[in-house]
């Protein structure tokens, strides 16, 4: 499982380049819970990556270790290829490479309003006004929330936070985009339009991290996947491997995304030719059954 997999499946001959690696990482939070115990990582460049498991997994604990919030107990976090160190001008350089959408969005947002929320890290880089605004609007209108520039940050409901918290990390357009759960609090519309924002902009160039408890998301959308368990890696695999990893998902507590369980089953009726990895989207599977001889 791994890397081989991810190449040949791609016909790729050369390895992915990792822009964030996480090296044999142990943290322990000041109440003495040993929320990570031993994680590495790589996180392949320009690539969509999603972490998969448990509550309490250690998802949220490793993510803020990759921006420098949290400093490991033991082991290092490197940035495209170095170990990162944690003073004042090494952490502000790393901020603005690498951005974090919080799982909560409550404890991102601090600014009276959503125009003031968004523009505080832009103005904070030292950019000029029009450069500030031009990058506000900007991120305001890829989220769709330019109708709620005026509104008070903390009278909007939970899913409004969640968009103008990625707005406010989209304005400061980052080499790596991390989302701890994107589409948590979003209504399905919602959700979809954030990944397909997330697409868009992975086509420029852009890593995108996410956290998700959602196997159908992390199947359909991500490139590589790591599965979390108990504060460390349980598996690691382009999709396709990791969700027909029987022994992996039983450990991690994790469902089969419906389009493989559907699949396996029109496989096993012979009503699908049977020596396809499974499909992707639901287009895919309806194109497959209509082709079926
Ligand atoms: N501030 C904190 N102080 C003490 N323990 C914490 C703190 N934050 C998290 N933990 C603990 O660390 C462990 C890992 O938590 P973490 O939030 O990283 O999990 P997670 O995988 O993100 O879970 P979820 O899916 O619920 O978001 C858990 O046991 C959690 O209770
Ligand atoms: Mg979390």
């Amino acid at each position: 499982m791994g890397w081989l997999s991810w190449l040949c499946g791609r016909g790729v001959f050369f390895l992915p380049e990792v822009i964030l690696e996480a090296r044999d990482i142990e943290f322990e939070y000041p109440d003495g819970t040993k929320a990570l115990r031993g994680v590495s990582m790589g996180i392949p460049k320009g690539k969509k990556t999603a972490v998969l498991g448990p509550n309490g997994a250690g998802k949220t604990t490793i993510f803020l270790h990759f921006n420098g919030i949290l400093k490991p107990t033991k082991g290092k976090i490197r940035f495209a290829g170095r170990d990162i160190c944690y003073s004042h001008a090494f952490l502000l350089e790393l901020r603005k490479n690498v951005g974090i959408v919080f799982q909560d969005p409550d404890t991102q947002l601090f600014s009276a309003s959503v125009l003031q929320e968004i523009s505080f890290g832009p103005l904070n880089l030292g950019l000029s006004r029009e450069n500030v605004l031009r990058r506000v609007n900007q991120a305001m209108a890829a989220t769709e929330i330019v109708e709620l520039k005026d509104r008070p940050t903390h009278f909007l409901s939970y899913g409004q936070k969640k968009l103008v918290s990625i707005a406010d990390i989209l304005a400061m357009q980052p080499t790596v985009l991390i989302c701890d759960e994107p589409t948590a609090w979003l209504d399905p519309g919602n959700a979809a339009r954030i990944m397909d924002l997330f697409d868009r902009i992975n086509q420029e160039g852009v890593t995108i991290i996410f956290s998700t408890h959602d196997v159908d998301l992390a199947y359909s959308w991500a490139d590589y996947i790591f599965v979390m368990n108990q504060g460390l890696v349980a598996g690691e695999g382009i999709p396709e491997e990791v969700f027909q990893n029987e022994s992996l998902l039983k450990e991690a507590d994790l469902n089969k995304p419906w389009l493989i369980d559907v699949y396996d089953e029109l496989k096993r009726k012979r009503w699908v030719v049977a020596d396809m990895p499974p499909p992707k989207t639901r287009q895919e599977l309806m194109s497959r059954i209509s082709n079926s001889p």
